[in-house]
């Protein structure tokens, strides 16, 4: 069995396998299992919401934090050089990106916000959004709304966004889509190939927000033509909150102004008052200033892992899990909310007692130390790749009798 140091080295030494690459021999499940607490006090199946932490990604959080104990600003140069290149590299074989495509940001919402307010929008111009989104992809565009910008909103189908009720909205005044590429509310995996193909055919920008796909399913930007990606760390990748990342396209650099500049911005390193607002060439330039070093070495650890199991496997693993709950409570008489059709599935299962509240519910399983959540009226589970079977039938073993 493969101990944690292990797994974080092999991980590092394959930094550059491509996600879901199913040709690497897989690193051990169950070690890994052994490195998060929560399984000793909990059965915690809410991590769409909040992910726990492993006990890696918090020693690489205390590693940094000791540096500057021990060497205050000392190893800054190599602190940046390190976050630029290692740590976004680890990023960016994830997601199926190139190093200068990543940046760090603190949350979701922020990539979000950045091509809401980077893109040069004129009168008239319409953004394409579906109507059960999370707030972070809502109220940006309401925003936009005030200066002319037209929030155009997708009707979903039980649940599903339709891409062809997408191409629908679509006219010559659309400038971008965004949408989630997993439902936070009942798991709705979006047909992203579609979806880019769609957008790529019509000359429109496409941006996700991923923070209910990358870490539960396999990414692959370039695949699927997105243009922005934006991902928070502490659901899914199991990483510190306040960490995150921003994808942008090469090709698309150009097209965002950064809302926000700093010293960060601009490629002068220490030459402070040569003051020269020319941007980085790289997707670095929308980190105005010091990003959350501590944070994102928590985040590099997790990401880390993440490699070293095979994204493609976890996806597996949470799917698999995924089945087993929603067999067994079909079993039990429950109604599953999720869309279960073929490639809507992810790592939320959505579902209901026909006649006691989810509130009552989530809170007697609270009591048996099940861990889940409730959205929109109906209870919501999210196992990660730590979780397992057993705990499965747990939750299902807590849960009251239709
Ligand atoms: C789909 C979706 N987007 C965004 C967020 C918020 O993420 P962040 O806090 O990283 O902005 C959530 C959180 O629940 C979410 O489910």
């Amino acid at each position: 069995m493969l101990g944690v140091t292990a797994i974080l080295t092999k991980a590092a030494e394959r930094g550059l396998v491509a996600a879901g690459d199913d040709s690497v021999p897989p690193v051990d499940f169950e070690s890994i299992r052994e490195e998060f607490p929560i399984k000793q006090r909990r059965c915690y199946l809410n991590n769409a919401s909040i992910g726990a932490l492993s006990n890696p990604v918090i020693a690489a959080v205390d590693a940094f934090l000791a540096d500057v104990r021990d060497n205050g600003r000392n190893n800054y140069p190599n602190w940046c050089q390190h976050a630029d290149t290692t740590i976004k590299s680890g990023i960016a074989t994830l997601i199926g990106a190139s190093v200068d495509e990543i940046a760090f940001v603190k949350n979701t919402t922020e990539g979000i916000v950045t091509v809401a307010n980077g893109l040069d929008w004129r009168e008239g111009d319409n953004v394409v959004v579906p109507d059960i989104e999370y707030p972070s992809n809502v109220y940006c565009w309401m925003k936009l709304e005030r200066r002319g910008v037209e929030l155009r909103k997708v009707k979903n189908r039980q649940g599903r966004i339709l891409v062809d009720d997408i191409a629908q909205m679509i006219d010559r005044r659309t400038r971008l889509v965004s949408l989630s590429a997993v439902q936070f509310s009942n798991g709705f995996r979006q047909d992203l190939a579609a979806t880019g193909k769609l957008c790529a055919s019509r000359g429109v920008l496409l941006s996700l927000d991923a923070i209910q796909w990358v870490g539960a399913l396999t990414m692959d930007v370039g695949a699927y033509n997105i243009d922005f990606l934006s991902v928070g760390g502490h659901k899914w990748l199991l990483a510190p909150i306040g960490t995150g990342f921003f994808f942008c396209r090469r090709s698309a650099l150009e097209r965002l102004d950064p809302p926000s500049v700093g010293y960060h911005s601009v490629g002068k390193h220490e030459d402070h008052m040569d003051y020269d607002l020319t941007y980085r060439p790289d997707a670095g330039r929308f980190e105005e200033a010091l990003v959350n070093f501590p944070g994102i070495w928590g985040l590099d650890a997790a990401v880390r892992i993440q490699l070293a199991l095979g994204p493609s496997r976890i996806e597996r693993h949470i799917l698999d899990l995924g089945t087993l709950a929603a067999d067994g409570l079909l079993r039990r008489g429950y109604e599953i909310i999720s869309p279960q059709g073929l490639g809507e599935r992810s790592g939320i299962l959505s579902f209901r007692h026909p006649t006691i509240t989810a509130e009552t519910i989530a809170q007697r399983l609270g009591q048996a130390k099940v861990d889940l959540a409730v959205r929109g009226g109906a209870l919501r589970i999210s196992p990660s790749y730590y979780n397992d079977a057993d705990e499965i039938e747990r939750f299902l073993e807590a849960l009251p009798n239709v």
